[in-house]
């Protein structure tokens, strides 16, 4: 069925013939793809320094150029005004952002979210998890690429696993249902232990995904030596764990597979070997207001200068929003063989 909508392309506003989105959001970019979901980093800061994501010695941003709790809120309620349903909180690690739990209360009253969920390292969940569930996060992701103690902190160049681990446990405790892993597949490095992570999230009734590394920001290994595509681990996990491919989506990038008898979901992220981009639902908002449609490219809008200079009034600030979708282009175009990566900045920046 075709539908005349309303799109921003170029920075100007057209109608145009597409099919109809399958949300009612306002946000649709000019291949017809629908933003509901909105990734809200809340902090470049992290208390871990994974090899992946960081350079060891990293600069952090100056206080000012990062959006205050308030703009963070403002910024959340407008988007969710033109029809985005769900939210991440990202970082850096968003559990050390100060006062983050007053976010988290303010997003969970918001009227029209659905889904309030966290991306979090697990290093805060321990005295979080609770309050966190109280104020409204609906689920969370907790990163977690190694169940060796040494390779952790070798991984996380400072992570203490043991308090990882118990931060899964109080999430369980506090009663979050659908907790997700995170591992960022790495070959020479956590490439031999996929086969004891899956059974880890078997034991402990969680869900896992995979994912493949991407070229975000210039770190201390050659990204062509660690790739380790799905291709090569779905095959080893088969060799142990009956996995049997599932349509279900989560409207993210994830594919699953399901283990018969058991309550897990085994996803795999695969940029690279994958694609994805085609139903793409999503943009990034950094912690200094830089919207960017696509992970994998550097198109942005800066939404920070917008809204400091109408504190009183969302008009432009929506105006801006419904603009930067024109400049969502069609996906990624990762390439690990590169010798630097096209992407300069890190996810810690961009918002995982
Ligand atoms: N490639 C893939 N995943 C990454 N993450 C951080 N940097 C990268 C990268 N370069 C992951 C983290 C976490 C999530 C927020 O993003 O492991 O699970
Ligand atoms: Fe911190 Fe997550 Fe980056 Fe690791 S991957 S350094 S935990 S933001």
């Amino acid at each position: 069925m075709a539908l005349t909508q309303l799109i921003a392309y170029n920075s100007t506003i057209i109608y145009s013939q597409m099919p109809m989105a399958s949300t009612s959001s306002q946000l649709v970019d000019k291949y017809g793809r629908s933003v509901s979901y909105i990734r809200l980093s809340v902090t470049d800061r992290c208390d871990f320094r994974c090899s992946y994501c960081m350079a060891e010695e990293m600069t952090f941003l100056p206080r000012e150029q990062v959006l205050s709790l308030e703009e963070c809120l403002r910024l959340a309620r407008t988007f969710v005004g033109l029809g985005v349903t769900k939210i991440r909180i990202t970082g850096g690690e968003p559990l050390v952002r100060k006062n983050i739990l007053w976010l988290l209360e303010q997003l969970g009253a918001l009227e029209g979210l659905k889904e309030l969920v966290l991306t979090t390292n697990g290093s805060q969940l321990e005295k979080m998890a609770k309050d966190i569930r109280a104020a409204g996060v609906k689920r969370v992701n907790i990163s977690l690429d190694s169940l060796n103690p040494e390779r952790f902190k070798a991984l996380t160049r400072v992570g203490d696993l043991s308090k990882v681990l118990r931060g899964i446990h109080s999430a369980q405790s506090a009663g979050f249902a659908g907790i997700k892993l995170n591992c960022v597949m790495l070959r020479g490095v956590n490439g031999d232990e996929l086969v004891d992570l899956v059974q880890f999230a078997l034991d402990q009734e969680l869900d896992i995904s995979f994912i493949e590394e991407m070229p975000l920001g210039e770190v201390d290994h050659v990204r062509a030596n660690t790739y380790f595509s799905q291709d090569e681990a779905l095959p080893l996990l088969q060799e142990r764990f009956n996995l049997v491919s599932s349509a279900e989506t989560t409207g993210g990038p994830a594919r699953y597979w399901r283990i018969p008898g058991a309550k897990t979901k085994v996803g795999f992220i695969s940029p690279h070997s994958h694609n994805f981009c085609e139903s793409c639902n999503r943009v990034r908002i950094t912690c200094t207001g830089e919207l960017y449609p696509c992970l994998g490219q550097n198109d942005a809008v800066s939404l920070l200068p917008v809204l400091r200079a109408y504190p009183e009034d969302d008009a432009p600030l929506r105006k801006s929003i419904i603009e930067a979708m024109g400049i969502k282009p069609k996906g990624h175009d990762f390439n690990v063989y590169l010798p630097t990566p096209k992407i300069v900045r890190f996810m810690s920046i961009t918002g995982g």
